[in-house]
C-alpha cells in the first residue's frame, strides 16, 4: 500500500510538471503572443502572469519528485538487492536528467523569475521583462525535456 502511495504521489508530480510545461510553453504562450496584446504595465501581461506561476510550479514538482523517489528507495532498499544487472545504470542515467531539471528550475524560479520580481518597488527591472520571460520559456523547454526522458527512464525502471 505504501509502495501505491508513493508512486501515486511521484506520477502525480510528474504529471502536473510535464501537464503545465507542456500546456504553457507548447500551447498557452505561443496562442496568446498571436494575438494583440493591450498595452499594459510589463507586470500585467499574460506572458508575465503564466511565466510566473510556472516556475515555482516545476520547481515543487521536481522537489516532490525528488522526494518521493528517494522515499520510495527507502521503503524498498531490502528489495533493491536482486535487482536485474543493468537496473543502476539506468538509474543513473535517470538521475543525470533529475538533475539537469532541478538546476534548471531553481534557476528559473530564484533566479530569472526573482530578477524581474515586485516590479512596482523596482520599476526600472521593467526593461529586463522581455529578455527575461524570453529566457524562461527557453529554460523551461530544456527543463520540460529533462523531465519527459527522466519519467520515460523511470517507467521503463519499473517495468526493467
Ligand atoms: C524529474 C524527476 C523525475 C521524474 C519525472 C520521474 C518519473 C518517474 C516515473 C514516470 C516512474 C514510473 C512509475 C511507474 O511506472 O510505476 C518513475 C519510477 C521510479 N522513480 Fe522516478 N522520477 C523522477 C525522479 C526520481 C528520483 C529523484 C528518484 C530517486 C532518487 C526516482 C526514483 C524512481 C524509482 C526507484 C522508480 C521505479 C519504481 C519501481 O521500480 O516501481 N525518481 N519515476
Amino acid at each position: 500500500m505504501t509502495n501505491n502511495i508513493i508512486i501515486f504521489i511521484h506520477l502525480v508530480a510528474a504529471g502536473v510538471a510535464i501537464g503545465s510545461l507542456t500546456y504553457t510553453l507548447l500551447l498557452f504562450l505561443p496562442a496568446i503572443q498571436k494575438i494583440p496584446q493591450p498595452k499594459t504595465a510589463e507586470e500585467h501581461s499574460v506572458t508575465y502572469k503564466a511565466l510566473e506561476i510556472l516556475a515555482p510550479t516545476v520547481f515543487v514538482c521536481v522537489i516532490v519528485l525528488i522526494g518521493s523517489g528517494i522515499y520510495f528507495l527507502m521503503e524498498n532498499y531490502a528489495n533493491q538487492v536482486n535487482l536485474k544487472a543493468g537496473y543502476y545504470n539506468l538509474f543513473g542515467i535517470k538521475m543525470i536528467f533529475v538533475i539537469a531539471a532541478f538546476f534548471l528550475s531553481v534557476y528559473s524560479a530564484f533566479s530569472l523569475r526573482a530578477s524581474i520580481a515586485h516590479l512596482d518597488l523596482v520599476p526600472e527591472n521593467r526593461a529586463l521583462v522581455p529578455r527575461v520571460t524570453k529566457k524562461m520559456q527557453s529554460f523551461g523547454t530544456l527543463s520540460l525535456g529533462a523531465i519527459t526522458l527522466a519519467a520515460f527512464l523511470g517507467v521503463w525502471l519499473a517495468r526493467f
